[in-house]
């Protein structure tokens, strides 16, 4: 049985698809048989992956109205061991039509009942938003990773997402997890950066990734492309950054990874049209996470980088990350 993540904090463009896309391209990477499901009706996912929307016949819409079996909406990538479950512009209708339904939280866990049997891994994109959607993801998964942008107010709101997530416990799925804090967009010059690195390692302690996302521009640019940056260019500091995070997650799923994978049939889903498009992509705490196991130490990379040294950084880095410092900022706007 695989392990389910969902990816969620209801503010917006704070990394959520960017991770979910990179993440689950990564744990296929290293052969684990992984499926992506967006559940947000945006539907960035299921662009930044390839599929054009008005070429899906069955998204995640149609399972979460009953109309078809989540089997029968897992469409193949052209990444090997990675499947994915469309979304559509629909689904923004979705939580009104469900409203009405018995045990509407949990519609999308019975729905994928049968389909978990056949991964390691279900990587969950949620909307920014704490509505049924995220809430029918959380009481989906085994974990849910909470994507945090390295800027003013990162931490603004993440009191209302860890009340959700308690709630979720205490009424859906009493063992959900907090997988772990991500850094996001993470720029190593700005001293703004740093302070919120540390404000948010002194709230989450251990349950903060060892891994950062540094802002990169390869990352922003794949998506438009159809691609998980490890295809668009495996050599950059994002596609680098992201297979750290999958490393640093198998070693902390020990329980998981020693499970023999589950059989992958490339041939078993049919594959839609790939496509590349012109760019179109837009842009009570402790409680809450004190049920979650702590973390085996994992041999991931050192605190703050992929592993990399800023001796590693490259041309394409240093553009990234071309604002300058500014030292009047300081994180006193941060609040929790
Ligand atoms: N590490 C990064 N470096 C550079 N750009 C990034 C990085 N991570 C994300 N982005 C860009 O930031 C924007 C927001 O990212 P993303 O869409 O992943 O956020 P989100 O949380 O899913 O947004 P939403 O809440 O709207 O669903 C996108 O344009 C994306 O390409
Ligand atoms: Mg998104």
């Amino acid at each position: 049985m695989g392990k389910v993540i969902a990816i969620a904090n209801q503010k917006g463009g704070v990394g959520k698809t960017t991770s979910a896309i990179n993440l689950a391209a990564s744990l296929a990477a290293t052969e684990y048989s992984t499926l992506l499901i967006d559940t947000d009706p945006q539907a960035n996912c299921t662009s930044g992956i390839g599929l054009e929307q008005k070429k899906v016949d069955g998204s995640i819409y149609e399972v979460l109205i009953g109309e078809v079996d989540a089997d029968d909406a897992v469409l193949s990538t052209e990444i090997p061991f990675l499947d994915v479950i469309p979304s559509h512009i629909n689904l923004v209708g979705a939580e009104i039509e469900m409203i009405d339904v018995m045990e509407r939280e949990r519609i999308l866990s019975t729905a994928l009942q049968r389909v978990r049997r056949k991964y390691d891994f279900i990587v969950i994109d949620c909307p920014p938003s704490l509505g049924l959607l995220t809430l029918n993801s959380l009481t989906a998964s085994n974990s849910v990773l909470i994507p945090v942008q390295a800027e003013y107010f990162a931490l603004e709101g993440l009191g209302q997402l860890l009340n959700t997530i308690k709630i979720v416990r205490q009424h859906l799925n009493p063992d959900l997890e907090v997988e772990g804090v991500l850094l996001t967009m993470f720029d190593t010059r700005l001293r703004l950066s740093n302070q919120v690195a540390s404000e948010v390692r002194r709230y989450f302690g251990d349950k903060v990734f060892d891994t950062i996302v540094q802002r990169n521009v390869r990352l922003s640019e794949a998506p438009s492309f159809g691609k998980p940056v490890i295809l668009y260019d495996a050599s950059s500091k994002g596609a680098r950054n992201y297979m750290a995070l999958a490393r640093e997650i198998l070693n902390n799923n020990p329980r998981y990874v020693d499970d023999p994978p589950a059989q992958h049939d490339p041939d078993s889903t049919p594959a839609i049209e790939t496509s590349s498009r012109s760019s179109s992509d837009k842009n009570g705490l402790s409680g809450a996470i004190a049920g979650s196991p702590s973390k085996t130490p994992p041999d991931a990379a050192p605190s703050g980088t992929d592993g990399s040294s800023d001796a590693d950084r490259t041309d394409e880095d240093a553009g990234d990350e071309a604002e300058t410092e500014d030292s009047a900022t300081s994180t006193s706007g941060v609040s929790l």
